[in-house]
């Protein structure tokens, strides 16, 4: 292990990430089981929260099933807290604006222009909104954009926090496409960017070699993971 370093993010495929941080893990948008591209298996995640952006398909993934085996607490918008509260699984919903402090660090909801809904036993149903995650820990600052095309109020989010890595979707159609990534790169200023959200199917296949150039002239340094790869910072 090179020195020093204390926070731990491994690309679990498409969107989900897992976090060590402070001697907690928390994992984010766990769809494993439907991604034949994922690196793990449900039965095999250990963490204590799961943290989710919003409430599609290839976001909640496997919550469900990950929370029950781990008694992990799922940190998501009011309508998904309730939607897993009803399950009997431990919940902590927030909204878009406002910032908790947990014992790992603190996460504030940041808006996503997206949507948020879920197929359930009672047809799709609404999942209120789609949102943004910023996580501060260990004093750094992680920004996971979820699902969104690309916003001027990126640009706040950048002049308020010194973001030491974003996590950012490439893949265009549902989400920004790898130029609009590069804008918003330009709009936040973080030291490093993770790419996610592209390759999973082939409507979202991008050039990856094309978001790195963009990223290092826009001054930040990306790291495109392959699922299973681990990120120091
Ligand atoms: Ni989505
Ligand atoms: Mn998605």
């Amino acid at each position: 292990m090179k020195g020093g370093y204390a926070m731990k993010l491994t690309f679990y495929g498409h969107a989900a990430f897992l976090l060590e941080t402070a001697g907690h893990r928390l994992l984010m948008d766990p769809f494993l089981s439907g991604n034949e591209k994922a690196s793990v298996k449900p039965e095999e995640v250990d963490c204590e929260y799961i943290l989710l952006t919003h409430g599609h398909e290839d976001h909640v993934g496997d919550t469900e099933q990950i929370a029950r085996a781990n008694d992990a607490t799922i940190i998501a918008n009011f309508e998904l807290a309730d939607y897993f509260g009803d399950m009997g699984l431990k919940t902590h919903p927030m909204y878009i604006g406002g910032r908790h402090a947990f014992p790992f660090g603190s996460v504030k909801f940041t808006i996503a222009h997206h949507g948020s809904s879920l197929a359930t036993s009672k047809g799709r149903i609404a999942m209120g909104n789609p949102a943004g995650l910023l996580i501060q820990a260990e004093g750094k600052t992680i920004y996971n954009a979820g699902d969104t095309g690309l916003f001027l109020d990126m640009k706040l989010i950048g002049e308020k926090h010194r973001l030491d890595l974003a996590l950012l979707p490439i893949g265009d159609n549902f989400t920004m496409g790898v130029d609009d990534a590069i804008e918003a790169v330009r709009f936040l200023g973080p030291r490093q960017v993770v790419p996610m959200h592209y390759d999973t199917w082939p409507l979202i296949e991008v050039d990856t070699g094309g978001f790195a150039d963009g990223c290092s002239r826009a001054g930040a340094d990306a790291h495109i993971l392959a699922p299973g790869e681990s990120l120091e910072l």
